[in-house]
């Protein structure tokens, strides 16, 4: 059995997860559920990364600790990642004892190797905030072009690079102050004494992608590492230096170190041994990043694990960026979608398989197309795999699967003996492969039953026949479930209901069950509502599409779109948070009007649904048919002859029940609580509100 110790990288406390941040999380959950369905050991750690300026800054933006924010924001990311079924073995964070600890061991390591120097550093420092400014907390105008309102590092205009120190009129973005050069003492950790090791490890073994390997070498192992700058100095939210009071360590020092500490709190809850998974190289320790993070990951962290004797990974797996519709993760176009806000218009079992599609060995970028979206899901797991349950157990509701395997034409051999290329494929990374060697196999179990035609077998003399046909067609579903076990959790505990044997194990792929009571087939999936997806983007819209201040130091190319999530919150009133600014432009195109019921009656199948018709005055009369969500509120005929105020000139939408041609205005959470507004005396059908 093969000792797995696995992380995915640590979000940051300062922002919320979005289904960017998912593509990871998805990745690394599916990988150790697939290695905990082949019966090996493997172990799922993670952290909340919660040190550096950023957090500092939101803090005090916030009024709030530093640790009363980063405490809320774990509560919040861990909940989220519950809810997408990402099942971590321990969840720590970076600000904890266990790591302060390590961190010092660690930094001890380098020290008595002789690997820190001490140098003098010039930074930007905002005198007003009392603080240095990292790169992207200063704007001013290009050193180059002259571009207004450039961050500290970068031109958008012309893309040069600079030090924040060369930037023209620079302000901090913290105080709006002139910042003035400063000179502080930084630790340095010299790590080109450990080059021969980063060349042998980053080339040899498979720790890494070719591509990965090729690009170290290329980029950083062709010439001298330059001494990584390792301290910050105060104020800062991190731990101190011990050996240098009023340096802390620089966030990224730290981040990684989580890894080793979550799992040393993980022992000590579990009574595991931590030198076997740490020190005693019998554990595999694999680390899934993105590739905004490489160089922090494969030559810092190897460098510091190198030094303190620590296991080396055994691999450093690194994925692409999610663009969605092809373009990056937009606030404007709603497609910077939250997880929570995803969470609360879809079911997250479309999100899993979707990406587990999608996802392959190398470091493209991965797209959400919203549209192949809905069709993947609804052709591939509704059309395909949930649909041969669905058609087939209701033949053997609370009856036996044949006691013995009916002839099948090779078919269970068939799925059985893709058992190891599946493996293969996931053991890989190679996630599209799977899916797509099991979607293979659904196919040919459909084909079978629409050869075999179950519906038309009736009357006694056919029930044995009838119980065989079922018997191969549950029989084949069920493989195809054990084979989507690590990606669809949900549907593997479905299976096990409905055929009253849960799925334990890759391997019980091999034999058929048989025998076994049916139950009641329960719904297993909905198909994807686009109306829902439409939902969830028009709700993530916030019609700026400017992003907020970044995420960390580093944030530069801000890849994963951290930095969009970093605004200060908008307040939330009567559980609505309020919407982004809009100007007088914006709101003006909402023609908003004055208008007076002339029917109203109840859409009988609808719960909801009233069918309203306005008039909106005017010669000839203007009117509009509205389907409103009021029914529950007020009853059809008290509405007739009232005013009430309509958007006027809303995108005409086909409901189920016919075309609604704009929206009555009205306040409350929805059912019986919606309140109608209305203009006071004297106002006339047809006047515009403003
Ligand atoms: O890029 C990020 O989101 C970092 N918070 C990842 C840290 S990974 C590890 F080093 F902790
Ligand atoms: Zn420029």
């Amino acid at each position: 059995m093969r000792r797995i110790l696995v992380t995915s990288a640590l979000p940051y406390a300062n922002g919320h997860i979005h289904i960017g941040h998912l593509v990871e999380y998805l990745q690394t959950d599916i990988w150790v559920r697939f290695q905990k369905l082949r019966g090996e050991r493997a172990v799922y750690i993670c952290a909340d990364d919660t040190h550096g300026t950023a957090i500092m800054i939101r803090a005090r933006q916030e009024g709030r600790s530093c640790e009363d924010v980063i405490a809320d924001m774990s509560e919040a990311h861990q909940r989220d990642f519950a809810d997408f079924g990402i099942e971590f073995d321990h969840y720590g964070s970076t600000n904890s004892d266990a790591n302060r600890e390590v961190c010092g061991e660690i930094w001890g390591a380098f020290r008595r190797e002789g690997l820190v120097s001490e140098k003098e550093v010039e930074q930007l420092f905002d005198p007003e905030a009392g603080t240095f400014l990292a790169d992207r907390f200063v704007r001013g105008e290009c050193p180059k072009c002259g571009a207004a309102d450039q961050y500290g590092d970068s031109c958008d205009k012309c893309g040069a690079t600079y030090s924040p120190a060369d930037l023209k009129n620079p302000t901090s973005t913290l105080s709006g102050a002139t910042p003035e050069l400063r000179s502080a003492a930084h630790l340095f950790v010299d790590i080109e004494k450990l080059h021969g090791f980063l060349d042998e490890w980053t080339q040899n073994d498979d720790h890494l992608q070719p591509e990965i390997a090729n690009y170290l070498k290329g980029h950083f192992l062709s010439g001298p590492l330059r001494p990584w700058d390792i301290s910050r100095p105060a104020p800062y939210f991190g731990f101190e230096i011990p050996d240098s009071p009023g340096n802390y360590w620089y966030v990224w020092f730290d981040a990684p170190i989580g890894y080793v500490s979550s799992t040393r709190e993980w022992c000590a809850r579990t009574g595991e041994d931590f030198e076997t998974w740490w020190r005693d190289g019998t554990a595999e320790v694999r680390h899934f990043i993105g590739k905004d993070i490489v160089y922090f990951h494969t030559l810092f962290w190897p460098a510091m694990l190198k030094t303190a004797g620590y296991n080396l990974p055994r691999r450093v797996q690194v994925h692409g960026f999610l663009t969605v519709n092809g373009e990056k993760m937009s606030k404007s176009k709603g497609t910077f979608v939250l997880a929570r806000t995803y969470l609360d218009h879809l079911d997250p079992i479309y999100l899993r398989y979707y990406y587990a599609t999608k996802l392959g060995t190398t470091q493209d970028d991965l797209d959400l197309n919203l549209e192949e979206f809905i069709a993947k899901n609804n052709a591939d797991l509704v059309g395909k795999v949930v649909n041969l349950a669905s058609r087939t157990a209701r033949f053997l509701k609370g009856k036996s699967l044949a006691a013995t395997y009916p002839e099948d034409e090779g078919l269970f051999a068939h799925a059985a003996a893709e058992g190891d290329a599946i493996a293969a494929a996931y053991e890989a990374c190679d996630f599209n492969q799977a899916t797509r060697r099991i979607m293979a196999l659904a196919d040919r179990a459909n084909e079978f039953v629409e050869r075999a035609e179950p519906w038309k077998l009736k009357g006694p003399d056919q029930a044995d026949a009838l119980r065989n046909v079922c018997t191969i067609a549950l029989n084949l579903f069920r493989q195809i479930a054990v084979y989507l076990t690590p990606v669809l959790p949900r549907l593997a505990e479905q299976t096990g209901a409905l055929l009253g044997k849960p799925i334990a194990s890759w391997d019980e792929v091999k034999e058929p069950l048989l025998g076994a009571e049916v139950a009641k087939f329960k719904a297993m999936l909905q198909r994807v509502d686009p109306e829902k997806v439409t939902a969830m983007v028009a709700s993530s819209a916030d019609g700026d599409g400017k992003a907020g201040a970044p995420q960390t130091d580093e944030a530069a190319g801000d890849p994963k779109g951290d930095a969009a999530s970093d605004a200060p919150g908008r307040p939330v009133l009567e559980g609505e948070e309020l919407a982004a600014e809009c100007t007088i432009d914006d709101f003006v195109k909402v023609d908003l009007r004055v208008a007076r019921v002339v029917t109203a009656e109840e859409v009988p199948d609808a719960r909801k649904l009233l069918k309203v018709t306005l008039s909106l005055g005017g010669e000839p009369e203007v009117t509009r048919t509205v389907f409103a969500g009021i029914k529950k509120a007020y009853e059809a005929e008290k509405l007739i002859g009232r005013l009430v105020v309509v958007v006027a000139n809303l995108k005409p939408r086909k409901m189920k029940f016919g075309v609604s041609e704009g929206m009555i205005i009205a306040s409350g959470p929805g059912g019986e609580d919606v309140f109608i507004l209305s203009p006071d005396d004297g106002a006339k059908a047809g006047q515009r509100v403003h």
